[in-house]
């Protein structure tokens, strides 16, 4: 079919792509020039793996194209995916300007009948409004059915998650338009569940918002166990051993971060509010997430007592590993505060330094090793679980740090490892281990409070 995507960023150029695969002629409109003629010479301008050989392979054989020309774009079109951005605006309800202006502009070059397909995560009556506005806009002797297909790929493996999905959603008020939308995917043999638009909506905020919710709880759940002393990894993997829980989205951490969790949980209280119904249990997880996100920083000053004049290295700056996206990422929060205590950041990741030097500046130090993240540090935190930070050695903490203080917020190594090193190590949930090092005055007033032998134990 010919198939247009409309914003070519996380999702629309992942799904450009792999339509391409699918064997679709596919056409990705953007209207950011930069990006159209990156994405022109076969460059991707994110990190996604997987995604750049599949870019490059349907360039070349000329089913995928990317303009910024609506006329190019939708003229042909017999289906027209939007996924632009629905961003968050400062009171927690979803900025529609982006894809209120698509649906506006697209109606004004469609010549046949076509379906408008969002993929973007809309508050629920969103799809009855760009319906209205197309309508209101399309060519008289054209029809146009607007689809809602809720998105649910994980950046870091969105291909995978493309080709490999738990299900697909289709909200449509058209049973041949919802057909033809999963006749679509049917090569996937990913099972479809058609629904009105609505729900379709809701399924999308209803989704993220329970994901949201179990890293809150067990987030929770650490915490209690750090003050009883029991170990988080030991409980989730009791806990998730029961079918009816499950052992995913049960990693106890710094919190979710990303352009999705923090935006869509928000919106949904929003959404609650408008009708009258307080969503309590949706604002306490917000609550903790937000909490949880500065937990390093707390954690680093009880030990160090003053960060002022510290050197820090931040391990990890992306929301997530895989991807160089730091919208909403723990480590933006951290950050701040460190340079509130006065500390010096100095930070690795290895895909997001780009981004995070253009969103903040020379305000922190770049490092493009651990290593040299490392050097003379007085603590390291991480707020990534990067490979390439839990694979790495770890002498480097020992060899590199002025005293090797680690404070992991996503729990990458085994206590038992940690114990044959001389490094002073607090993770999320479990027991501390508190080490000598040579410059032992900083720890001093600490030790009076952890008890070196309780890690042993563990
Ligand atoms: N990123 C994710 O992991 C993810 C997962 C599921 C759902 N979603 C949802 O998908 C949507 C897109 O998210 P994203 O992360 O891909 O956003 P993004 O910011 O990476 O990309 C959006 C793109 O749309 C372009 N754009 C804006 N207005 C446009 C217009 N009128 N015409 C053409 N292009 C336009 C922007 O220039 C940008 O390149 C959001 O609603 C998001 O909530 C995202």
């Amino acid at each position: 079919m010919n198939i247009a995507v409309t914003g070519a960023g996380y999702v629309g150029l992942v799904t450009g792509v792999c339509l391409a695969e699918l064997g679709h002629e596919v056409i990705c409109i953007d209207v950011n020039e930069e990006k159209i003629e990156m994405l022109k010479r076969g460059r991707s301008p994110i990190y996604e793996p997987g995604l750049e050989p599949l870019l490059e392979k349907h360039l070349d054989n000329g089913r995928l194209h990317f303009t910024i020309s609506p006329d190019t774009a939708y003229r042909k079109a017999e289906i027209i995916y939007i996924a632009v951005g629905t961003p968050q605006k400062h009171d927690g309800t979803v900025n529609l300007d982006f894809i209120m202006k698509a649906a506006e502009t697209i109606p004004q070059y469609i010549k046949r009948d076509c379906i408008i397909c969002t993929k973007s995560t809309v508050p629920v009556g969103t799809n009855d409004k760009i319906q209205r506005l197309i309508h209101e806009r399309k060519p008289p002797d054209v029809r146009i059915d607007v689809v809602s297909n809720p998105e649910f790929l994980r950046e870091g493996c969105a291909m995978t998650d493309f080709f490999n999905g738990d299900r697909i959603v289709i909200g449509a008020s058209s049973t041949e338009a919802a057909s033809t939308i999963e006749s679509i995917y049917l090569p996937l043999g990913i099972p479809c569940i058609k629904t009105d638009i609505k729900s379709a909506e809701m399924i999308k905020y209803a989704s993220n918002a329970f994901l949201a919710t179990k890293i809150s709880f067990i987030n929770e759940i650490a915490a209690i166990c750090e003050k009883i002393g029991a170990n988080i990894e030991e409980v989730t993997k009791g806990i998730g051993s029961d079918k009816r829980i499950g052992p995913h989205f049960l990693q106890s951490g710094i919190g979710y971060g990303g352009s999705c969790f923090p935006k869509d949980t928000q919106a949904l209280v929003q959404l609650a509010g408008n009708v009258q119904h307080p969503f309590d249990l949706l604002q306490a997880v917000i609550q903790v997430n937000n909490r949880q996100q500065s937990l390093p920083v707390r954690k680093a000053k009880e030990l160090l007592s003053s960060l002022k004049g510290k050197k820090i290295a931040l391990l990890g700056l992306s929301f997530k590993p895989n991807t160089d996206d730091i919208r909403e990422a723990a480590s933006l929060t951290i950050i701040h505060e460190l340079q509130k205590e006065g500390a010096a950041v100095t930070a690795f990741d290895p895909a997001a330094l780009p981004n995070t030097l253009q969103h903040l500046g020379n305000s922190i130090q770049y490092a493009v090793t651990i290593e040299s993240a490392l050097q003379n540090a007085d603590a390291a935190i991480i707020a990534t679980e990067w490979n390439e930070i839990k694979h790495a050695s770890l002498d480097i903490y020992e060899k590199y740090m002025r005293t090797a203080i680690v404070i992991d917020g996503r729990n990458c190594y085994s206590l038992k490892d940690i114990q044959n090193h001389n490094i002073t190590y607090i993770s999320i949930g479990r027991p501390p281990i508190i080490k000598k090092h040579a410059d032992q005055a900083s720890l001093n007033a600490k030790e009076k409070t952890y008890d070196e032998t309780t890690a042993h134990l563990l």
